[in-house]
């Protein structure tokens, strides 16, 4: 049976319970992503007006942004229950068929890691997307036939990492795409002292700030480095989270001034000292520093290709200048013919 987990389930860890806790439960908490916040309320009245299910949306970004938080918020503003399962988790088409069948008129069903639902399960979708139906072939043979079934109307909430990966008849079945952002350093203040405010902890806004720029951009960082620097300011600086506390506290957990950690660092010292900047296949990259490609390419990659660290070459990955300042190297004047630099 397909993992699946229903949001009133009783099998979720504390961490998971206390993750929840900071996340908002609707838009008007919701901080940053304008521009998607802004249209899902527009097309969330439209919907519940009319009393109708809301149309199919496609969430798209780096890990951490906000997507299963969006979900929620979706299912909550809608006044519907959410069920939550994930493309690796539906095994087989009936895994699916189970799910869509229990599903009550108007609810969400959203399906994170979307891009890894297999094809048969995929082709299921289609018809339930598009007109709430689905056909099973019941028995085997020649004496096989096809039974209708009609579904509940309903959301489908699709989340993926990687957009480029779903096939072109799914991701044309929703009837909203929105690709989610990374967090200006002001947006993560504010998360970072609403979950301050949310744990208890007393801070400073230099404090609330540090924590803030070295988080990469994304919710989910700043929120754990606020746990992070909640614990060392307990230990050892009396409770208060100052800029002093969040800076040793971040200095302790090898996190740089721009928020890199010891992967993004590694990956970068490794473009620069052992492929002379560059390009370097992804693979290779891979295989030199341990990591799994796939990893590298939806958790590091990302932001140090926001940040100007990186590009994507046909031929792989180069370092680009800034990346040797960041380092303290010596910018070299030409790399492989592929930058220069002053
Ligand atoms: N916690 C995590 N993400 C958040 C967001 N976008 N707004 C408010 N709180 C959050």
């Amino acid at each position: 049976m397909a993992e699946e987990r229903i949001v009133s389930g009783n099998q979720m860890d504390g961490d998971w319970e206390q993750d929840k806790s900071l996340r908002p439960r609707v838009l008007n908490e919701y901080i940053g992503q304008g521009k998607i916040c802004n249209t899902l309320a527009i097309f969330i009245e439209a919907a519940m007006a009319r009393g109708e299910s809301l149309d199919h949306v496609l969430l798209y970004g780096p890990p951490g942004l906000g997507k299963t938080t969006l979900a929620n918020i979706i299912a909550n503003e809608l006044n519907v229950n959410i069920r939550i399962t994930s493309g690796p988790a539906i095994e087989r088409p009936g895994d699916l068929a189970a799910i869509l069948t229990a599903l009550e008129p108007r609810d969400v069903l959203f399906i994170d890691e979307i891009h890894r639902l297999n094809r048969t399960a995929e082709e299921i979708l289609y018809s339930a997307m598009e007109d709430f139906s689905l056909d099973i072939v019941i028995g085997k043979g020649p004496s096989a036939r096809s039974v209708r079934i009609t579904l509940p109307p309903f959301t489908l909430v699709g989340a993926t990492t990687r957009a480029g990966q779903l096939t072109s008849p799914l991701r044309d079945r929703f009837g909203m795409i929105n690709r989610l952002e990374f967090y200006a350093v002001t947006e993560l203040e504010q998360i970072v002292a609403r979950s301050g405010k949310l744990l208890g902890v007393v801070m400073d806004a230099a404090g609330v700030t540090e924590i803030a720029r070295r988080s990469r951009g994304t919710p989910r960082i700043a929120n754990r480095l606020l746990k992070r620097v909640r614990d060392y300011a307990q230990v050892r600086a009396g409770g208060m989270i100052t800029l002093d506390v969040a800076n040793e506290a971040l200095n302790l957990l090898e996190i740089d001034a721009l928020g890199l950690d010891r992967v993004d660092r590694k990956l970068l010292d490794t473009i620069v000292g052992k492929f002379g900047g560059g390009p370097v296949g992804l693979d290779t990259l891979a295989a030199t520093i341990g990591e799994d490609p796939l990893t590298i390419e939806d958790v590091y990659e990302p932001f140090l290709l926001q940040l100007g660290f990186l590009n994507r070459t046909p031929r792989g990955r180069v370092a680009t200048p800034v990346v040797y300042r960041h380092l303290g190297l010596k910018v070299p004047m030409e790399q492989n013919g592929l930058f220069s630099d002053t």
